[in-house]
């Protein structure tokens, strides 16, 4: 232990030390008292179980924290001042020397262990009510795309995309991964938060408890338009819930069958490419004019590029078959040589219907038409 050689002293706590002391202890019962009677739930509503539990972990190390940081930083403040360096002072004094205080010692070391065992339990504790598989009862997958979450029910033949509903006081395990980058899945009303990772699945347990709309926030940088990385969380009555089902069921196989191209309407695709297509292609301007994806302004008859990257020819139907399918940049891990282009969500994830596909393709032929 200590190997102090000289019998300890009384040490000169400087001048005002005790009514500084009080001063400060009154604070952070005033502090505490926030703290303790603060209700995190009228400022941010607790949308699903955890979530209180949460609440009380963090107010659990805010009433800590900030005693901490009252006494060190009041302290600090204070000695600085009651010990300052005085004009009549030699330019070579220094301080008094304090050390070893056997009994200071063992308080400030026992106090936050203890404190840190009791956090530990109620964490773990949390911890294992999130692994608590029993009460499971919807079991669904959520997968992060660059830009767009996607949403997989087990009874819907399709994803969904944007929006994800949710019944209320159903048990809810959801898995999530992502396609292509590191995404997040954060949701501040149920106060979780799980990276999506590529070939990882990581698992969240919650149970929904107040209807209404949520956001889903990605909070890992994932490109260049991760701050629009949004979606939405509907907690729905069950009744609700079931109709919402019912209808994506009904539009899912609404939203087969061929493309009549031939009806495209380019006026009504110039609204839609300002909504869905604009933050990643310029309509203006050739291949290089990129923004992510590149420029559509001279698809059809662009010398430099006679094809589309697909090594489809530039016409309605090689259009259209992007907007289908999407579009994968080249696979390096095979050995295919070129610039990544990047990946373009397919049909499903832009909502795009037959409609839409044609007055897309119909408006972005007459792009290239007006430049020639
Ligand atoms: Cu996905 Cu940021």
């Amino acid at each position: 232990m200590s190997q102090h050689t000289a019998p300890p002293q009384k040490v000169n706590l400087g001048p005002g030390f005790w009514p500084v002391a009080i001063g400060l202890s009154i604070f952070n019962i005033i502090g505490t008292y926030f703290i303790v009677t603060w209700d995190v739930n009228g400022f941010l509503p607790e949308a699903a179980t955890p979530a209180g539990d949460i609440d009380f972990l963090f107010k659990f190390m805010a009433v800590f924290g900030s005693a901490i940081f009252v006494y060190v930083t009041g302290f600090i403040v204070f000695f600085a001042i009651a010990w300052r360096r005085r004009p009549s002072d030699a330019p070579d004094a220094i301080g008094i020397q304090v050390h070893d205080s056997p009994k200071l010692e063992f308080w400030w070391t026992a106090i936050p262990a203890v404190l840190v065992v009791i956090l530990a339990f109620f964490s773990v504790r949390i911890w294992a009510n999130l692994q608590q598989t029993a009460g499971d009862v919807l079991t669904m997958e959520s997968i992060g795309h660059q830009f767009k979450y996607e949403f997989r029910y087990p009874t819907l033949k399709q994803s969904v995309y944007d929006d994800m509903h949710l019944p209320v006081d159903t048990p809810i395990t959801l898995h999530v991964t992502s396609a292509d980058v590191i995404h997040s899945f954060w949701v501040p009303e149920i106060r979780l938060k799980y990276d999506m990772v590529p070939g990882l699945v990581q698992t969240m347990r919650f149970t929904p408890k107040k209807t209404g709309a949520y956001r889903i926030i990605c909070t890992e940088f994932c490109g260049t338009s991760h701050g629009n990385m949004l979606a939405a969380l509907h907690i729905d009555t069950p009744a609700q819930f079931q109709q919402w089902l019912a209808k994506q069921a009904k539009t899912q196989t609404q939203g087969s069958g061929p493309v009549a191209l031939a009806g495209g309407n380019a006026a009504s695709g110039q609204q839609l490419f300002g909504q869905k297509c604009a933050s990643c292609h310029n309509a203006n301007g050739g291949f290089d004019a990129k923004i992510v994806g590149p420029g559509l302004g001279k698809l059809a008859n662009d010398a430099a590029h006679p094809q589309l990257v697909t090594g489809e020819k530039p016409d309605a139907d090689g259009i259209s078959h992007i907007l289908i399918k999407g579009y994968q940049g080249p696979d390096m891990s095979q050995g295919k040589s070129g610039a990544a282009l990047g990946v373009m969500p397919n049909r499903q994830a832009n909502a795009l219907s037959n409609g839409d596909i044609a007055n897309l393709t119909a408006y972005l032929l007459s792009l290239s038409q007006k430049k020639s």
